[in-house]
C-alpha cells in the first residue's frame, strides 16, 4: 500500500498512546475536555431543531445566518472588534477552523512558525498541508514571547500561530503581546493564526485578541467545545478577512459540506442564551488549578500558575510520568507537545475535585519513587 508523504509524515497523537496504555479505572488527568454537561437550553435548540426537521437538510456551507450572526455578535461584545456575518465560516470544531486556515494558507516551501510546547494539531496539519512546522521556545512562564516569534521569522514564513489561553500550558499572553502579534503580522505580511477556543476560561490576566489591532492579517479559529463544554458537537468557527475566508470556504466547501445542522442550532443557543454557565465552569477551574498548583509547590515541583484554561504544566523528575500511570493516574508527557515540552507533563484539571485531591495524593507517593 502506498501513502501521501504528507500523511506518513505525522502519527497519531501521543495522548492517545497514553490513554491506551492506562487502566479503565485510572483516574484521568489526560483529557482535554470540560467535566460539565452542555447547558439545557443549547441541548434544547438541537431537540426542537431534529424535531422539528429544521437539522434534516444541508445548511449554507458557510452555516446558518442566524448563527453566523450570534458569532459576530460574540466578536462585537467580547472583542469590541466589528466582524461580518460573512467573515464567519461555522466549521466541525475548532480542529477543522484550524485545518482549513492552513490547506487555505500553507503549502510545499513555506514554514509556519508553532509554540513548542503546543497543541498537537498545529505542528500535524502545517505537515499535511505540505508545510515545515518551525517550533519556537515559549518563555519560562510559558507564555509565547513576540520577539522570539519575530526573530523566527524568515523568507519562507508563511504563518505562525498563537493559542492563548494555551493548550498544554494553560498561559495567558498579556494584552500587549497579542498587540504585538498583530503587528508583526502586518509588518511581515504574515499570518497570524490565532486559536481562541479558551477564550472564556481565564482567572486573571485578560484575553484579547490580535484581531483587534489587525484585520487583514489575523484569522482566528474558535467554538464551543471547551466555553459551553460542547466537546461532542464539533460546533466551531474560522473569522477573518474576506479573501481569506472565501479561500477557506473552497477547502470547508469539498471537505464538510457545512457543520452539522442540529450543532449549528445548539452552538447559537449557546451563543446567545444565559452566559452565567460560562462563568460558573471557569469558578470552578480557578478553584482546581489552585488546588493543583499549590499542591505542586508543597511537592517542589516548578510549576507556573496558569492564568487560564485547565491545564497545569509542572517541571518533572524523569521517570515520573511512567510513575503516575503505575498509579493509575494519567498525565501527559509533555514532550507529546514537542521539544520543549521535555522534562514536564500536562495535567488537566478538567475532573472533580475529591478524584483531583485522591490523583495528587498518588502523585506525591509516585514522586518519592523517582530521583530528583
Ligand atoms: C488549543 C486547542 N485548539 C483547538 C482544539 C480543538 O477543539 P474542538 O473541539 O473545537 O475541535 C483543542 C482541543 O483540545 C485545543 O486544545
Amino acid at each position: 500500500m502506498e501513502f501521501s508523504e504528507r500523511v506518513e509524515r505525522i502519527s497519531i497523537s501521543g495522548i492517545r498512546e497514553v490513554f491506551e496504555a492506562a487502566s479503565a479505572d485510572a483516574i484521568n488527568l489526560g483529557l482535554g475536555q470540560p467535566d460539565f454537561p452542555t447547558p439545557d437550553h443549547a441541548r434544547q435548540a438541537a431537540v426542537e431543531a431534529i424535531e422539528t426537521g429544521k437539522a434534516d437538510a444541508y445548511t449554507g456551507n458557510r452555516g446558518t445566518e442566524s448563527l453566523r450572526e450570534a458569532v459576530a455578535a460574540k466578536f462585537a461584545r467580547d472583542q469590541g472588534v466589528d466582524v461580518d456575518p460573512d467573515e464567519v465560516v461555522a466549521t466541525a470544531g475548532a480542529s477543522e477552523a484550524l485545518h482549513v486556515a492552513m490547506e487555505a494558507h500553507v503549502g510545499p516551501g513555506d514554514e509556519v512558525l508553532v509554540p513548542d510546547p503546543g497543541f498537537v494539531s498545529y505542528d500535524a496539519l502545517t505537515k499535511v498541508a505540505g508545510a515545515e512546522p518551525v517550533p519556537v521556545e515559549l518563555r519560562d512562564d510559558l507564555t509565547l514571547d513576540p520577539a522570539a516569534v519575530e526573530d523566527a521569522v524568515g523568507e519562507d514564513t508563511a504563518a505562525f500561530v498563537v493559542n492563548s489561553p494555551g493548550n498544554p500550558t494553560g498561559a495567558v499572553s498579556p494584552p500587549a503581546d497579542a498587540r504585538e502579534f498583530a503587528r508583526i503580522a502586518r509588518e511581515h505580511d504574515v499570518l497570524c493564526l490565532s486559536d481562541e477556543v479558551y477564550e472564556h476560561t481565564v482567572f486573571d490576566g485578560e484575553h484579547r485578541s490580535p484581531l483587534e489591532w489587525e484585520r487583514e492579517n489575523v484569522v482566528v479559529a474558535g467554538g464551543c467545545s471547551k466555553t459551553y463544554s460542547m466537546t461532542g458537537w464539533r460546533l466551531g468557527w474560522v473569522v477573518g478577512a474576506p479573501a481569506r475566508v472565501e479561500r477557506m470556504l473552497r477547502v470547508h466547501q469539498y471537505a464538510q459540506a457545512c457543520a452539522t445542522a442540529a450543532s449549528q442550532y445548539a452552538a447559537e443557543a449557546a451563543l446567545t442564551g444565559p452566559q452565567d454557565v460560562v462563568a460558573e465552569m471557569c469558578d470552578t477551574f480557578e478553584r482546581r488549578r489552585d488546588i493543583v498548583v499549590d499542591r505542586f509547590d508543597e511537592m517542589g515541583l516548578d510549576c507556573p500558575r496558569p492564568q487560564g484554561a485547565f491545564y497545569a504544566m509542572p517541571e518533572v523528575p524523569e521517570g515520573f510520568v511512567d510513575a503516575c500511570i503505575d498509579r493509575d493516574v494519567v498525565v501527559v508527557p509533555g514532550e507529546a507537545f514537542g521539544s520543549g515540552g521535555e522534562g514536564r507533563m500536562r495535567v488537566s484539571y478538567a475532573t472533580d475535585e475529591a478524584d483531583l485531591r485522591e490523583a495528587l495524593d498518588r502523585m506525591e507517593t509516585a514522586l518519592a519513587t523517582v530521583s530528583r
